[in-house]
């Protein structure tokens, strides 16, 4: 496995790669839920890039670019171990030559940025685009592993691929959780042993209200407010119903509904995202 952290090199390797190139696009702190994306890729891949890269245009200002986790060791020996050919590491300075505003960015519409995520973190998916789209230049790659945990990203990313004719298959992957159902995350590292035991009420409002609809009740009001009795304590940013296939809000729940949660927890903070598919 080839640790690169410039572009040059990286340019090189790939010309050398014989064979289909699966692309993991991370920003580090593997867990089991990058590992899942990494493992189907190996599986379906002659060739797999990883790439690390705690991306600054993509955090606001009052966010945790500073204090996300880096931990590049550790990472390279959970990639070496699972058969990833490169990984892709480099400095913001390779990746960016200016700032935000004076690069050109791929910017999604507005109809699908002003909700859930996008609503509350101006400008974040024009940076996930952006980087998203120079990765898929830079390794070539022939197909894009995306973890549904992040549904509004996996979306986007899939709209820009249809949007701008990227000949890149993107492969969604399931949610991969704790054994208690808290859905993994780099900013779990975050968590304080209180917010953990709070942060558990998210997953299970989720799992509550596909329980709810299995019993027949498909009032949105009605599970919303089950759900926010869940979890009491937290500070719910929102909790939407959409269709999971357009993101457009729904009315009713029915067999489309993806349900979307994004709270934080009181101690450390810390914003936290998950989703239920209520058919699955
Ligand atoms: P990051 O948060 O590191 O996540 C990298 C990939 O891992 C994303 O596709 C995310 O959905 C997936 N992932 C994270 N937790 C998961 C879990 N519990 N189960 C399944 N998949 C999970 O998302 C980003 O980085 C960045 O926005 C990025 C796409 C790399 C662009 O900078």
């Amino acid at each position: 496995m080839k640790i690169i952290d410039n572009i040059k090199e990286l340019k090189e390797e790939i010309n050398k790669l014989k064979g289909s190139i699966g692309l993991v696009p991370t920003m580090g702190a593997l867990h089991d839920g990058h590992l899942s994306l990494i493992k189907k890729s190996v599986m379906q891949n002659e060739n797999t890039i990883v790439s690390i890269f705690v991306n600054p245009i993509q955090f606001g200002v009052n966010e945790d670019l500073d204090k996300y986790p880096r931990q590049l060791k550790q990472d390279a020996s959970l990639c070496e171990k699972e058969g990833v050919n490169i990984i892709f590491a480099p400095k913001v300075s390779e990746m960016y030559s200016c700032e935000k505003n004076n690069l050109t960015l791929i910017c999604p519409p507005y109809e699908v940025v002003d909700k859930l995520c996008g609503k509350s973190r101006p400008g974040h998916f024009d940076g996930v685009c952006s980087v998203v789209a120079k990765l898929f230049n830079l390794t070539k790659a022939t197909r894009a592993y995306f973890g549904q945990k992040d549904a509004q990203q996996l979306f986007i990313v899939k709209k820009m691929v249809k949007d701008l004719n990227f000949d890149i298959e993107i492969v969604p992957c399931p949610i991969v959780r704790e054994e208690d159902n808290l859905a993994l995350s780099s900013r779990n590292q975050y968590l304080t042993e209180n917010d953990r035991k709070l942060a558990l009420n998210i997953s299970k409002a989720l799992f509550n209200i596909k329980k709810l609809f299995k019993e027949g009740i498909s009032d949105i009001k009605v599970l919303i407010d089950a759900s926010l009795k869940i979890m009491d304590g937290l500070d719910v940013e929102y909790i939407e119903f959409v269709d999971k296939n357009t993101f457009d809000f729904q009315t009713k729940v029915d067999r489309n509904t993806l349900v979307l949660i994004a709270a934080r927890v009181p101690e450390s903070k810390t914003r936290l995202i998950d989703n239920i598919d209520i058919w699955e």
